[in-house]
């Protein structure tokens, strides 16, 4: 039995939580990258209203953010307060997004890029934020600024100039106006670019929320800032300390820690954890499998497992080979994940295929060959016995199936069900089994990335290549469950040879064109 952490454990316990309530199409743990995304836009659009009205001078500024407040609270001040909430939503869903992935083991081996990428973000949302505190200059925003100061101060190469911004009397206009700038401009650019080489490593990244999440979070955003509109401080006073701030402890938690350690042991502090935090992909690491081999004795260029890697690690070029077709794929070893979606994207992945002792595919992953795959079906298949005999076709990263193994149920692991070609499932259904269950990591939590998406749309949309029309579908069953999902998958089992039965009592032997019996837990 595999050993499944308790941070894991729990993790997905909670996803499963969610997923009663919210369905798995709109679980907001399964889209807090996207989520993240969706926030950035409710604040770059309530940035630009701001932007309008606002006046980036030192002495105009705290009136021009009073007048959108008060005066103009209909839309100023509810922009203002979408604002803030949404970029506090935004730490919150880039911290769960960030745990989510550490959870699920999903930061090192080949994900190190996104993980490592990752961290830097946080980095640049955090000082966003902190400069948009600055900006509003009431005393909150002095607070910031002369705390930021001395924390700037303590580096070698600012070296005690800019606390002295604040000594009364010297505070400039262009240095206000710089703030402005990196806020306005600089940060939010810098983030841009930072996001794009953090799903680089990516391919068909989505980027935007499902469509129910987004108006969902919006109306929630909505309704926050009608109940608890955003207000300010006192204006900024050099001369007065402030009796009481309240302060965004998503944002400016740091701040209170200068109360116990100095400037210098407060950057230790943080960029102690975040060596940590860009290191932990090597704590310890994690082999990725030798990566996809191409054979292009079977491949006719035709693209599909380059359109299907959900690493970008398959490229076309020109033939190379002097065969009949244009093009051949190549596979970019550094970027491939092992995940063996190529192999199920081969159409040549066809066990019917070749009267020849070895069968061989356009692409190929060596540590599990679709002729070891072919030649473990057949052993599999002759070794079921009884009235209902099934196939589970599992996932390496999913339930472990061997557990379900019995007379009448034989099972196989891929490295991904994406991994699975679909004439592999008419295959045993013609040489054999009764019927067919797959099974493999919920629909948010495909290990790899588009293996259950691709998978559903080769049995059901006409993605190449095709389950056949004439695969009687009846027969087969689509069953995702998480890792710790057993004793439901044994139910199921259960449930699908009962339903197998009935079929077989029917003597319904003709397929019918019904769709795949499908369930996400
Ligand atoms: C500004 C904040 C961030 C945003 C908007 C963001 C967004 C995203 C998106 C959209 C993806 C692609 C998901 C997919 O299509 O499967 C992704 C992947 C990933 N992110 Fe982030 N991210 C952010 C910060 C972080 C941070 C702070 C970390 C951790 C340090 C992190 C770790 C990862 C990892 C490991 C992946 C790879 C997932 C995979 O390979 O399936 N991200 N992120």
């Amino acid at each position: 039995m595999k050993f499944i952490n308790p941070i894991k454990r729990g993790y997905l316990a909670l996803e499963a939580w969610f997923n009663i309530s919210f369905g798995p199409k709109w679980n907001p743990l399964y889209h807090l990258g996207t989520l993240t995304f969706f926030f950035f836009w409710v604040v770059l659009v309530s940035g630009i209203y701001l932007f309008i009205f606002f006046d980036t001078s030192l002495s105009g500024a705290y009136a021009s953010v009073e007048y959108m407040t008060h005066e103009q609270w209909y839309v100023g001040g509810i922009m203002r307060s979408l604002h803030r909430y949404a970029s506090d939503a935004a730490i919150v869903t880039i911290l769960l997004h960030m745990f989510r992935e550490f959870a699920l083991d999903r930061y090192r081996g080949f994900r190190w890029f996104s993980w490592v990428t990752g961290v830097p973000t946080l980095w640049f949302v955090i000082t966003l934020g902190i400069t948009g505190y600055w900006l509003v200059w009431d005393e909150l925003g002095l607070y910031v600024a002369v705390l930021s100061s001395q924390l700037m101060d303590a580096l070698p190469i600012v070296a005690g100039s800019m606390a002295s911004n604040f000594v009364e009397g010297h505070l400039t206009d262009r240095f206000f106006t710089l703030m402005g700038f990196l806020h306005l401009l600089g940060q939010p650019v810098l983030l841009i670019f930072a996001l794009w080489i953090h799903v680089k490593r990516l391919a068909h990244v989505e980027i935007s929320a499902p469509r129910g999440l987004a108006v969902g979070s919006l109306l929630a955003l909505l309704a926050l800032s009608l109940a608890m509109p955003a207000t300010s401080h006192p204006p900024a006073n050099l001369s007065r300390v402030p009796a009481v701030l309240n302060l965004d402890w998503f944002y400016l938690n740091i701040y209170p820690v200068l109360d116990y350690l100095t400037a210098g042991e407060t950057w230790i502090l943080t960029t102690g954890i975040t060596a940590l935090l860009m290191i932990l992909p090597w704590l310890p690491p994690k082999k990725t499998g030798p990566a996809a081999e191409v054979h292009l004795d079977e491949c006719n260029g035709c693209g599909q497992c380059a359109v299907d890697c959900p690493f970008d690690a398959i490229t076309v070029q020109q033939r190379t080979d002097g065969a009949r077709w244009e093009y051949e794929v190549v596979v970019k070893n550094k970027l491939c994940a092992s995940c063996g979606i190529c192999v199920g994207s081969c159409h040549s992945s066809n066990p019917f295929r070749s009267s020849r002792t070895t069968l061989e595919t356009g692409i190929d992953m060596p540590q599990y060959p679709i002729d070891k795959v072919r030649s473990e079906t057949r052993k599999v298949l002759s070794e079921l016995s009884g009235e209902q005999r099934i196939i589970v076709f599992g996932c390496d990263h999913a339930y472990e199936v061997s557990a379900l193994k019995s007379k009448d149920v034989g099972v196989m692991s891929f490295l991904c069900t994406g991994m699975i070609p679909p004439t592999l499932v008419e295959y045993v259904l013609k040489n054999g089994a009764d019927g067919v269950l797959i099974t493999g990591c919920r629909n948010g939590d495909c290990y790899y990335r588009y293996g259950n998406i691709w998978m559903d749309k080769r049995f059901d949309e006409g993605r190449k290549p095709v389950l056949r029309p004439r695969t009687d579908r009846e027969r087969i069953a689509v069953y995702r469950a998480a890792v710790t999902d057993g004793a439901k998958l044994t139910r199921e089992i259960i449930r699908f040879k009962a339903h197998i039965k009935a079929l077989t009592a029917a003597d319904d032997q003709v397929p019918d064109s019904v769709p795949i019996q499908r369930v996400d837990l």
